[in-house]
């Protein structure tokens, strides 16, 4: 039943163990931790949030990690094939399918805010955003956001170039710009740091992120705190599974998802500094959302000395984690298709790239044209955000780790987890990951569930 079968001759894999780390955690680090951290943080109070987050890192995050690589690279298969390979009962491998499903729901909105993302680059490369004509940017975004045309030119600009490079094989693709791309970022990101480090407002901004009023660890606050740490490591899509299959058989999976949540907490906490800071120095006022990246952030910089530096810098490391986490979730379909229907990665990626425009262009024009139609009061873009956030990825990382926690058998799961035997990782530790994944994270994740359908209130 869960034998390995043999037919991994025509399949990538990832070259070597730097592309492995910069592919997974380029897949972790994206808009959630730089545009969507902060502002929720500040909107749940700073350090107390931190706590609580890093937390659920650890209760949920670990464990949901390693339960998606047991699962993929115990089978060297897409999430569906996976599911067959290793569940006695063969209707479990459409569970695959809520996967695919919501990997094109996410990528559709995701795209949307990386083509802002690609269009706010460009104007701070060119020097348009800091060239002193003082744009009001908020009014800037409000018009851009809600034009026709212009954000759907950026959709099919950005899924483009996602196209270019998942189209590749996975070294040659994913590997490869992972490789360029993610130490760029971390570059980049140091540099800025150490920026906010001379801001008259850095004290501020660090007292912010840091100080802890524990008054103000209120339930709503661990749920939304547990679902941006979902949303942060990528858990629940099967973005890690399809990853973890292109991975060797010699690669430590525990070691490389502690790697992973701590990388991944770092960039957001980093990204927390710079943006806080950044907001003390120049008393800009907090508006939260996509207000605060687009609105606030360029009319900071246009203050700054050396604006154009920091603008420039900022976006292109906002576009750079964009593009290395989009890519992950096209690979999730692609993979599927290719290995399902037996046609070319090319031809996957083209079917996947057509279908992403054709998503994001739905939930871009919800901001504009089509921003009456809603259902229940939310627009397109919302309810794509909605099921995939709410609904769709805690129902994946409560399958995973109930699938590898309770359904596959004990001896292949610690068999992956140590290479069968070969790996010398503490016993306490893996026996704390496995009872993490049986009890503790299902019950969590079911409790954010529950809570984004409203079923579970307080
Ligand atoms: N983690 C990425 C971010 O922080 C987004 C992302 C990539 C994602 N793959 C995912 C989120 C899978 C949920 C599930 O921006």
């Amino acid at each position: 039943m869960q034998d390995k079968s043999n037919n991994k001759v025509a399949r990538g894999e990832f070259a070597t163990r730097l592309g492995v780390i910069a592919a997974t955690v380029g897949s972790a680090v994206g808009l959630g931790n730089i545009w969507g951290f902060p502002y929720t943080a500040h909107e749940n109070g700073g350090g107390a949030f931190l706590i609580v987050y890093l937390v659920c890192v650890f209760l949920i995050g670990i464990p949901v990690i390693c339960a998606e690589f047991v699962l993929g690279r115990g089978t060297h298969k897409n999430v569906l094939g996976a599911f067959r390979q290793l569940c006695r009962y063969k209707t479990l491998h459409y569970i695959g399918y809520i996967s695919i499903l919501a990997a094109v729901l996410i990528v559709s909105f995701y795209s949307v805010v990386a083509g802002w993302t690609f269009e706010y680059t460009i104007e701070a490369v060119s020097g348009a955003m800091t060239s002193g004509s003082g744009g009001d940017y908020q009014e800037y975004f409000h018009e851009f956001s809600t034009s026709a045309w212009k954000p759907i030119l950026w959709i099919v600009i950005f899924i483009g170039v996602n196209f270019f490079i998942v189209s590749r094989s996975i070294q040659k693709g994913i590997e490869k710009i992972s490789n360029i791309m993610m130490p760029l970022l971390f570059v980049i990101l140091f540099v800025m740091v150490v920026n906010s480090f001379f801001l008259d407002g850095f004290n501020q901004g660090i007292n912010f992120m840091f100080s802890c009023d524990f008054s103000k660890i209120t339930p709503t606050v661990v749920i939304k705190a547990m679902g941006q740490a979902f949303f942060s490591l990528s858990l629940g899509l099967s973005c890690l599974l399809i990853y973890s299959s292109y991975f060797t058989d010699e690669e430590n999976l525990t070691r490389t998802a502690a790697i992973i949540a701590v990388l991944d907490t770092l960039v957001a906490i980093l990204s927390g500094i710079i943006i806080f800071s950044a907001l003390a120095t120049y008393k800009a006022e907090n508006v939260g959302g996509p207000g605060l990246v687009f609105c606030v952030l360029p009319d900071i910089f246009g203050n700054m000395p050396f604006g154009y530096v920091w603008a420039s810098l900022f976006f292109l490391l906002l576009l750079f984690a964009s593009i290395t986490s989009s890519i992950s979730m096209l690979e999730i379909p692609i993979a599927f298709i290719h290995e399902e229907f037996k046609v070319s990665r090319q031809v996957a990626a083209m079917i996947m790239s057509v279908v992403a425009i054709a998503g994001a262009v739905f939930c871009s024009l919800s901001f504009g044209p089509l921003r009456d139609a809603t259902i229940f009061g939310k627009t397109i873009f919302d309810i794509f955000n909605f099921l995939a956030e709410c609904v769709f990825l805690p129902l994946g990382g409560i399958i995973f780790s109930i699938v590898v926690g309770w359904v596959l058998e004990k001896h292949f799961v610690y068999g992956q987890l140590t290479n069968n035997g070969t790996l010398r990782t503490p016993r306490f530790i893996l026996k704390t990951i496995v009872f993490l994944m049986r009890y503790v994270s299902p019950v969590l994740i079911a409790m954010v569930f529950l809570y984004g359908l409203g079923l579970f209130d307080f």
